[in-house]
């Protein structure tokens, strides 16, 4: 089928694992591009691949994914939980897919350079899809950044800290499918944020701490209803500590579950020589000329949802042939640190991080 254009024909997508993120923004997102079409969708579970088919009008319909590569697909979008994203990524580079995969990537340094390195050997873009990056805020005080406003970034505080919304479908409480629990899940989110406005410093040691300290309780009763606590066997709580080459630091705060006002608090705050920002709230605080200044960086734009700017870059990028808009380059900086915290807590030491 030919785009509105009339040059180029559509690209094709197909999309694995048809469950909350699918339905909620990557279906919705790529309906949005005219030029592209979602011609297949796959779960494992029959009822809601055809449930999501039917909602978005999608032609085919798949339990294995290993099927779908048989069709006629240039792209293939990962919405599986975390664990399936380096099976299903590897197998759709290897047949000649571009891929977009949901976060994070992949649960090790290891898994995320065998993925990066095969894209690069045969030419396909790879993206993880970090969508907080496409916060009208973030690109504001990326620019600002830019200008060198912040000065010398010394060091980075990093939240992702829930109050009582854990996850609760296996997917993301059963290590075996997840990898991990709240610094796998939300850490990803706002450290890859933080990092992309520090310009991705190279991580050089991490000191971590993971516990499981409500979740296998009845103390704090989730918002999100109840999830099988047998299976439960991932941290509810992580902090960790990093050491950058540059000399700067940060300190990372992981949670879904304690005793805090807020229900979410996913932020970063940037200390630099120059002054000082907060994410995503835009604020910045210095000194200008011996007085005290502050400010809001960012003022409310209305902007479209985020995933839907993320899946947009995404096909720009395969359709231009440009850069993929998440090299994998940075990705493995986010996973090295989110690997370094749980193998920091498991031995009780400092790791050291060679990339
Ligand atoms: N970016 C975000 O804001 C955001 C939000 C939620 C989830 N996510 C990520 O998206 C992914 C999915 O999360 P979700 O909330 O949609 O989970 P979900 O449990 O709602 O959906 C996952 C789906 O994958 C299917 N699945 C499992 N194994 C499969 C396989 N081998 N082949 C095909 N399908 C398979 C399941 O049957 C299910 O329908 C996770 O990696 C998660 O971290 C991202």
């Amino acid at each position: 089928m030919l785009s509105h254009t009339g040059m180029k024909p559509k690209l094709k997508v197909a999309l694995v694992g048809a469950g909350g993120i699918a339905r909620g923004q990557h279906l919705p997102g790529w309906n949005q591009i005219a030029d592209a079409e979602v011609v297949a969708i796959v779960d494992i579970n029959a009822e809601a691949a055809r449930a999501a088919a039917t909602e978005f009008c999608v032609p085919q319909v798949f339990t294995d994914y290993r099927e779908m590569l048989k069709a006629d697909v240039d792209i293939v979008d990962i919405c599986t939980p975390n664990r399936l994203h380096t099976p299903v990524a590897l197998a759709a580079l290897k047949t000649g897919r571009h891929v977009l995969c949901e976060k994070p990537l992949a649960v090790t340094t290891a898994e995320v350079r065998q993925l990066g390195e095969l894209a690069d050997r045969k030419g396909l873009k790879l993206m993880s899809a970090q969508h907080m990056r496409y916060l009208p805020v973030s690109g504001d005080i990326r620019q600002w950044a830019a200008t060198g406003a912040l000065g010398e970034v010394y060091h980075a505080r990093v939240r992702a800290m829930r109050r009582a919304l854990l996850p609760i479908s296996p997917g993301f409480i059963d290590s075996r499918l997840s990898g991990g629990g709240p610094c796998m899940d939300i850490g990803v989110h706002a450290l890859d944020a933080c990092l992309w406005m520090m310009d991705f410093p190279k991580p050089v040691r991490v000191t971590g701490t993971m516990k499981t300290n409500f979740a296998k309780g009845h103390v704090i009763p989730g918002k999100w209803g109840e999830w099988d606590r047998s299976l439960f066997d991932v941290e509810d709580f992580a902090a960790g500590f990093v050491h950058f080459e540059n000399g700067a630091t940060m300190t990372l705060e992981a949670a879904w579950l304690g005793h805090q006002e807020e229900d979410e608090d996913l932020s970063f705050q940037l200390f630099g020589k120059g002054a000082g920002v907060y994410w995503p709230s835009g604020r910045y605080a210095s000194v200008v000329n011996g007085s005290f200044c502050q400010g809001t960086l960012s003022p409310a734009h209305a902007a479209a949802s985020p995933h839907h700017q993320e899946i947009r870059a995404f096909f720009k990028s395969v359709a231009d042939n440009e850069p993929s808009p998440v090299p994998w380059t940075e990705t493995i900086r986010v996973i090295a640190i989110l690997e370094a915290i749980a193998t920091s807590s498991r031995s009780g030491r400092e790791i050291e991080i060679a990339l």
